[in-house]
């Protein structure tokens, strides 16, 4: 009994230490009554740690709505999340928000970035909110900016860049925080191919390290050869998992 016990609770942690996203059952619907629309309709999805998952699917198929829930800006209606070991949904609003500023990074679909910062605050926003002097953090996203080629535009204002700039503050501002989650939704539908190839190099050396782990939504199959798994999402469930060994086209 003992022995059975002490077995089961080894196995949950190895689970959490395999494991830096565990999501099982997920449902979510918009509205009420019979206009409400199920969205995600019990979806399973783990990602280890160390992992390069990317997440594909025709729009409209909960791809956004499951990044929004893994990163606890939406909540599931129905299921279980663990996220680094935690059960998030248990958190209250502010630990929530603490959790994801110590952990959690995210590109946007549609940048988000703040109209009224510079190409530089708007990269130092990770690092500023969590507490890093303004000097140090300035300096370091300077740093990360020009690492995704936007090193001439340092001082630029969000409405004086392309949309493929803006897209590569997004994705410096996420690489910044050096977060052990990376969320990216879309993030090279806007960059040209070499660009692009470049962000996505980048986003898989942060996977790849230990403790870490990115989820990339996409369409782009210029980068399918990038993941480690390749997850298809149909009409709001996980329809099939690919391997990224088995070289996927088109
Ligand atoms: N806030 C919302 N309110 C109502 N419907 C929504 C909302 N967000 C998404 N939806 C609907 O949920 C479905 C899935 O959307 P989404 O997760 O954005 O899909 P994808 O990212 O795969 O294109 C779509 O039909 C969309 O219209
Ligand atoms: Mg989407």
């Amino acid at each position: 009994m003992v022995n059975g016990v002490k077995a089961t609770v080894q196995e949950f942690e190895h689970d959490l230490s395999r494991w830096l996203v565990r999501a099982k059952g997920i449902t979510k619907s918009f509205g009420e009554g019979h206009t409400k629309i199920p969205v995600l309709k019990g979806v399973d999805l783990d990602v280890a740690r160390g992992e390069v998952l990317l997440l594909v699917g025709p729009s409209g198929s909960g791809k956004t709505t499951l990044l929004s829930v893994i990163a606890g800006i939406l909540e599931a209606d129905e299921g279980e999340l663990m996220i680094l070991g935690e059960n998030i949904k248990a958190f209250s609003q502010s630990a929530k928000t603490l959790f994801r500023r110590d952990h959690l990074g995210f590109v946007f679909q549609q940048y988000h970035l703040l109209p009224t910062l510079t190409a530089s605050e708007n990269a130092a926003v990770p690092l500023l909110i969590r507490g890093m002097p303004k000097r140090d953090a300035m300096a370091h996203a300077e740093e990360v900016l020009r690492s995704v080629g936007m090193g001439e535009r340092l001082a630029s204002l969000p409405n004086r860049l392309s949309g493929g700039e803006q897209q590569r503050v997004a994705i410096a501002r996420a690489l910044a925080g050096d977060p052990q989650l990376l969320l990216c939704d879309e993030p090279t539908a806007s960059l040209d191919a070499e660009t692009g190839h470049r962000v996505v190099e980048q986003l898989r050396a942060i996977g790849k390290r230990p403790d870490r782990a990115v989820i990339i939504v996409t369409h782009d199959s210029r980068i399918f050869e990038f993941g480690d798994r390749i997850v298809h999402m149909d009409d709001g469930l996980v329809h099939q998992i690919q391997d990224g060994s088995e070289q996927v086209s088109g």
